[in-house]
């Protein structure tokens, strides 16, 4: 199976609708306005004409493809494509008989049931780092693209995380539990080493490497690093250890399970709880590229 694995594609579905935010509400909030801005970034990033025909790669369950949408006219179309068969369908659930999208199965690195020069716009959020074969998907990305058209992407660059915190949960330094911490950290750590993992295999100079190697022009990547910045408190433990970092990972409660004994989730759970209703500031440590190129 060269790209993608549609065997495991329902557990990207099942975390956008529910371990991404464990079905908390307060939390689902959250996240709905940061995926708002990261969502609007792209989309400005794309400059879309009204007539445009969009090509939005890994749709998920369609937010920037939606919001695509929004900004063309009658004229336009969005072609929502995924390797997540459950995604497609939810898009098609929520697209109802919008007649401007059509929906694909593919993998961002191999689009051929796309002609070449076919598309105005490639937009792509958090999706080429779950590919193994990211130079191929820029490769795909131009091909598909008609001259003048536009890329833009968003990515988180994780292998930052794993450089500079790679112990730390949530920031927090807790002389109570920060050995505890620390192994439930490894869980997700020892999955996703540098190199070996496409999630940290790559930095903001790759992306923009693929991108120069496949022919774009005008390529413009914001790279924003922040390190230990102070961050809302962890809020209610309870819900918070039923989220997953990401599609592929564990929950907090899940990694607990397997890192720790009774005993020490015991001693966890008491001091997390302490630290959430003290309102203890988490530490945010996060990397970010948005890359936007121009097809000659
Ligand atoms: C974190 S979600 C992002 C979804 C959406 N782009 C968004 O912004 O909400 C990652 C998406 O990438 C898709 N995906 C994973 N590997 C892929 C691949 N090789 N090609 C295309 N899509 C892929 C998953 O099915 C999932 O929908």
């Amino acid at each position: 199976m060269p790209y993608g694995d549609p065997m495991a594609s329902d557990e990207w579905t099942r975390w956008l609708l529910t371990r991404r935010d464990g079905g908390n509400a307060e939390l689902r909030a959250q996240h709905a306005t940061a995926l708002e801005v990261f969502r609007d970034e792209v989309l400005d990033r794309a400059a879309l004409t009204p007539a445009d025909t969009v090509l939005d790669v890994g749709a998920g369950t369609g937010l920037i493809a939606f919001g695509a949408l929004e900004r063309l006219g009658p004229d336009g179309h969005v072609i929502f494509s995924d390797i997540s068969d459950s995604g497609l369908e939810e898009c098609r659930r929520r697209a109802g008989d919008d007649k401007r999208c059509t929906f694909l199965h593919a993998a961002a690195e191999d689009l051929s049931s796309i002609p070449d020069a076919s598309v105005d716009v490639v937009t792509t959020r958090s999706v080429i780092i779950y590919c193994e074969h990211k130079a191929d998907a820029f490769r795909e990305f131009f091909r598909v693209l008609r001259p003048g058209g536009r890329l833009s992407i968003f990515e988180p660059i994780n292998r930052f995380l794993l450089e500079h915190r790679p112990d730390s949960l949530f920031g927090l330094r807790d002389p109570e539990v920060g050995h505890l911490l620390a192994k439930v950290v490894a869980v997700y750590r020892d999955g996703a080493r540098r190199g070996e993992n496409p999630m940290t295999d790559f930095d903001e100079r790759d992306l923009l490497r693929w991108a120069a190697e496949a022919g774009f022009d005008g390529i413009e990547v914001d790279y924003r690093a922040q390190l230990d910045v102070p961050a809302e408190p962890i809020g209610d433990w309870a819900a918070r250890k039923d989220v997953a970092p990401n599609p592929l990972a564990p929950t907090y409660g899940e990694a607990m399970k397997v890192a720790l004994s009774d005993e020490e989730r015991a001693v966890v759970d008491a001091r997390m709880t302490a630290l959430a209703q003290s309102g203890t500031p988490t530490r945010r440590t996060l990397a970010t590229a948005y890359v936007r190129a121009l097809h000659p």
